[in-house]
C-alpha cells in the first residue's frame, strides 16, 4: 500500500487527483489545504506556517504531491513569495524531517514562458525563462527540490503541468488563451491523472523536470523525456484551432514582443 498525501486537495487539479487515487486498490491518501473541504480525509494547513499541525500528517507517508499554490500567472510578488516559495520550503524540509520518500511537485509551462515567440523546442534542460513572480517561483520550486534530493534523501519529480483549464469541461479550442502557445498545452484530464500517477510509481529517480502535456499536434513541448523517465503515455491529442481574430492578436503580439526589439537590436547594436 502507498500512502499518498496529496498538497491543495481543495483545488481544481487536487481533488481529481484525490478521488482518482482513493477508488484505487493499493493506495492510501490524505488530502491537505487551506480551503475547507468536506471530502473525509481532506484537512485544513497552512504551509505559510512551518507547524505540528499538518507536519505530523505526513508521518509514514511515502508520497507528497504538492499542488498547493497561488495558481494564477498574475499573481502578487508577495502572494507568491508566501504560499508558492515559502511553502513549497517548508514542505521540502517537513517531508525530509519526516522521511517521506518521493516529493511530485506541480511546476509549470510557465517557466518557459519567454520563448512564446521563439523557434526553440522546450525541452527540460532549455535554460528557464520566466516572465513572472509566479514562474520565478515555480523555478524555484524545481531548484530547491534538486537541493533536497542531492542533501536531503528526497526523490523528487518536477512535472511542469500544461493547461488543465476549470472552464469549458477542460475541453480544448479557440477559446483558450494565447493563442496557439495556449492550445499546444492542453493536458486532459486522463492524461493529467495518468501522468500524475506514472510520476507517484516510477521507481529510480532522483530528480527529474519533466513535461506534461496531451500528445497536441505540432506542440513544441517535448515529452518524450516523460515517457522514457515515467512510463507516461498520453492518451489524448488536441488539434489546434485559430480563429481569423486568435491569429490576427497572435500576429500583432509577436510584432511587438519579438519582430521589433529583434530589428532594433540588430540595427542599434552596440549603442
Ligand atoms: N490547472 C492548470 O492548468 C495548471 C497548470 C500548470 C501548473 N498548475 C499547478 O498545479 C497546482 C494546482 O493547480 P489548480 O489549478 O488545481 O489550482 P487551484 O487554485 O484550484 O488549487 C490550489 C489549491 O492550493 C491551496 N493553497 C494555496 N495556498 C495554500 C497554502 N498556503 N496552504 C495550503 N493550501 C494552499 C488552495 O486553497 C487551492 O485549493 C498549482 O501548483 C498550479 O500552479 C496548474
Amino acid at each position: 500500500m502507498k500512502r499518498v498525501v496529496i498538497t491543495g486537495a481543495s483545488g481544481h487539479l487536487g481533488k481529481k487527483l484525490f478521488d482518482h487515487l482513493k477508488n484505487q486498490e493499493g493506495f492510501s491518501v490524505i488530502g491537505l489545504d487551506i480551503r475547507p473541504n468536506e471530502a473525509e480525509g481532506i484537512y485544513f494547513s497552512d504551509f505559510t506556517e512551518y507547524n505540528k499541525q499538518w507536519i505530523d500528517l505526513l508521518d509514514g507517508a511515502d508520497v507528497l504531491v504538492h499542488l498547493a499554490a497561488d495558481r494564477e500567472p498574475d499573481a502578487s510578488w508577495e502572494s507568491a513569495i508566501k504560499n508558492n516559495i515559502n511553502g513549497t520550503m517548508n514542505l521540502y524540509q517537513a517531508c525530509k524531517e519526516s522521511g517521506v520518500k518521493r516529493v511530485v511537485f506541480a511546476s509549470s509551462n510557465w517557466l518557459h514562458g519567454g520563448y512564446r515567440f521563439t523557434d526553440d523546442v522546450l525541452r527540460s534542460d532549455l535554460c528557464p525563462f520566466p516572465v513572472n513572480a509566479y514562474g520565478v517561483a515555480k523555478l524555484f520550486g524545481e531548484r530547491v527540490g534538486e537541493y533536497f534530493s542531492r542533501f536531503g534523501g528526497l526523490s523528487v519529480v518536477c512535472m511542469r503541468i500544461g493547461w488543465t483549464q476549470w472552464t469549458h469541461d477542460n475541453q480544448p479550442g479557440d477559446h483558450m488563451a494565447m493563442g496557439r502557445w495556449g492550445q499546444e498545452m492542453w493536458l486532459s484530464d486522463t492524461d493529467f491523472l495518468n501522468g500524475m500517477q506514472c510520476a507517484i510509481e516510477a521507481e529510480n529517480i532522483q530528480f527529474e523536470v519533466l513535461n506534461l502535456m496531451s500528445e497536441n499536434e505540432g506542440m513544441r513541448w517535448d515529452i518524450s523525456e516523460t515517457t522514457n523517465k515515467i512510463g507516461y503515455v498520453p492518451n489524448d491529442k488536441s488539434h489546434p484551432n485559430m480563429s481569423f481574430k486568435s491569429k490576427f492578436k497572435s500576429l500583432v503580439y509577436s510584432i511587438f514582443v519579438r519582430k521589433i526589439p529583434q530589428f532594433l537590436e540588430k540595427r542599434l547594436y552596440g549603442w
